[in-house]
């Protein structure tokens, strides 16, 4: 039985799309079955949550392989991102061991780093450490940006491209390496108990990137391509910007339509110096984002 958290997010689709088409058993650890759609009647549910670290030894009952991938880029009203994405993970972590799993495969993210302003870059650090100095048996991977056409940024982004101007946080020189969440998903794949690199791929830490090297000026350039629309860009200073989304999330809460901890993201570089060569060894080759994307 193979436990899959984050079943419902970008990454976590296409590859919860895989696993049950291959027939694994899967379990889902889900805060709301009904975000699964069809797929949850393919699968075990576990009703859990990040924050609530007594729904983890239900979740993992008969489980020998760990996929982590739910997390946070803004503050919930459950737990802050340090809680969800860093202490959550090392509790997952120690429950595994407490379960017997055998393997335990991460989701960090490219420039995790305990150094980073970023606190989510911090907190994936911490959490990357935590499944590192256990004992179980692990793989890591630390992608780049992870996109889908009509993902939920390229959503936002649409929906500011509606506006005379497309305004972009801070200089967008910030370089990244975009990768499909469908690649993504087969380098997954490829690295688990039964897939075609999975002995190789324990202890291993994949860095994952798209073929090409964008600044987030440039991502945004081929998202509106995309709409097919066409809008000077406008970088607002990361001063006014910060005191703004602020401001944003004081009023709206969680549902405001961007925080401050996801603008300063975008100014942070996330490439590798191996380039896609990690996903090539899982035998991935990723597509560049403007065929993707549709953009000649
Ligand atoms: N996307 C990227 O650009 C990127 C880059 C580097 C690293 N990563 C890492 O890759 C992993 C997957 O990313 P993603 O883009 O697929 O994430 P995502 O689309 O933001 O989805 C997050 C997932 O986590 C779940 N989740 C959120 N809060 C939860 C909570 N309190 N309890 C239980 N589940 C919760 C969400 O479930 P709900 O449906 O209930 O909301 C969703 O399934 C993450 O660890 C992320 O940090 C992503």
């Amino acid at each position: 039985m193979l436990l899959l958290t984050g079943a419902t997010g970008l990454i976590g689709v296409p590859l919860l799309r895989r696993l049950t088409s291959s027939g694994m058993p899967v379990r889902c650890l889900v805060r709301d079955p009904r975000r699964l759609g069809t797929e949850r009647v393919r699968v075990q549910i576990a009703l859990g949550d990040l924050s609530d670290h007594l729904s983890f030894r239900h979740a993992l009952r008969g489980v020998d392989t760990v996929v982590h991938l739910a997390s946070v880029i803004r503050d919930q009203p459950g737990g802050s991102i340090e809680e969800l994405a860093g202490v959550a993970t090392w509790r997952l972590v120690r429950a595994a061991e407490r379960a017997g799993v055998e393997r335990f495969v991460f989701f960090s993210a490219l420039q995790a780093s305990t150094r980073s302003q970023a606190r989510l870059m911090r907190a994936k650090a911490v959490a990357e450490r935590a499944v590192v100095e256990s004992p179980l048996a692990h793989t890591i991977f630390a992608p780049s940006i992870v996109y889908a056409p009509g993902d939920p940024y390229m959503k936002l982004l649409r929906r500011m491209s509606l506006l005379p101007v497309m305004p972009i946080p801070g200089s967008g020189r910030a370089p990244f390496q975009p990768i499909w969440a469908e690649d993504v998903a087969d380098c997954v794949v490829a690295a688990l108990p039964g897939g075609v690199h999975a002995a190789q791929a324990e202890g291993e830490r994949y860095e994952l990137a798209g073929p090409e090297t964008l600044t987030h000026q440039d991502i945004v350039e081929i998202a509106l391509r995309s709409f097919g629309r066409r809008r000077p860009v406008v970088r607002v200073p990361v001063a006014i910007v910060r005191r703004s989304l602020e401001l944003v999330e004081l009023l709206a809460g969680p549902t405001a339509f961007a925080t401050w901890d996801e603008a300063e993201l975008m100014e942070i570089p996330m490439t590798s110096r191996h380039g896609t060569a990690d996903a090539e060894r899982l035998g991935v080759l990723p597509r560049p984002m403007r065929a993707v994307l549709g953009v000649g």
